[in-house]
């Protein structure tokens, strides 16, 4: 059994403390994801320029896994650049965003050390550029000793393309005749992932009012909580991501069955074409 850690919830600021006494540390998810949005708008409402935006993002998600980390959350993931920003978003941009990625990544595996925080990725990853795949792969291997928080970043991500890596992945094995049609399910299927490590996240926030799910991790938020604020990323701090996180404690997850304390009606006497409900 691994000896757990002291805890570290002493060390979050005297606000951040406020919202954790609220919170009931059994019932802690496991993994939160997080879309990280509104960057540009943030700039724009400022008149600034969209690149200032995202370097304050860059700061903000600083803060967020010191937060996580210090609160022991076991995954954090962060949609950070999509295969879509990648294919969509003017050559000028995507270029400060890799240059961005990799001083974010020079500067902070420091602390992620200080942290205990493991670094990972997810996505077409060999699509990046070299410089940038040299700084990961460089971030990796600096934290991968540490046992807190696995903070997990997806770039060059996109679910359907994760799901069709997976499907390639399957069919080779077929062709090889390493497996068999009849073997394949959900399990299978999971494991082929690009998130095969982790469990599949508890609760997905979404930053700046979006209600869209932007083909991030569809497989794995089939039974998810889902949370929007409207507040802008480079506007989101850890104690948004607790507030975040006692929301979600209200609520009831019921994994498609039914409720705590609901019972089920014995129907098995009533006709099943009748209404039921009077008018
Ligand atoms: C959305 O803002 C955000 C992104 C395109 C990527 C997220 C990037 C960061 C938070 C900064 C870099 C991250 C790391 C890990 C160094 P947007 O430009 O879509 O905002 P908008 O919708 O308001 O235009």
């Amino acid at each position: 059994m691994p000896i757990s850690s002291p805890s570290r919830v002493h060390e979050l600021p005297a606000d951040e403390q406020a919202v954790y006494r609220r919170l009931d540390a059994e019932r802690l998810p496991q993994h939160v994801a997080i879309i990280m949005d509104g960057n540009g708008r943030w700039a724009g409402k400022r008149l600034l320029k969209r690149f200032i935006g995202h370097q304050q993002g860059a700061e903000a998600v600083h803060f967020v896994v010191e937060t996580a980390s210090r609160i022991d959350l076991p995954f954090l993931t962060l949609y950070a650049f999509s295969l879509e920003n990648n294919l969509r978003r003017p050559k000028t941009e995507v270029n400060f965003l890799m240059r961005l990625l990799r001083s974010y990544l020079g500067s902070n595996v420091q602390r992620m050390n200080d942290n205990n925080v493991r670094i990972r990725y997810i996505g077409r990853t060999q699509e990046l550029p070299s410089e940038v795949r040299e700084k990961m792969q460089w971030a990796e291997e600096e934290t991968a000793r540490n046992t807190g928080t696995t903070l997990t970043l997806a770039l060059n991500y996109g679910a359907r393309s994760e799901l069709v890596d997976a499907f390639r992945a399957i069919a080779e094995e077929i062709r090889d005749r390493k497996l068999q049609i009849g073997d394949i399910d959900e399990q299978e299927i999971q494991r082929r992932l690009y998130t095969a490590q982790m469990p599949d996240p508890d609760l997905v926030v979404r930053t700046s009012g979006e209600m869209r799910i932007s083909n991030f991790l569809l497989w794995q938020i089939a039974y998810s909580e889902i949370f929007v604020t409207d507040r802008l990323w480079p506007d989101f701090r850890g104690v948004h991501l607790l507030e975040a996180i006692e929301d979600y404690q209200r609520r009831e997850r019921r994994y498609g069955g039914l409720g705590d304390g609901s019972e089920s009606d014995d129907v098995s006497s009533l006709p099943a074409n009748s209404v039921l409900v009077p008018r």
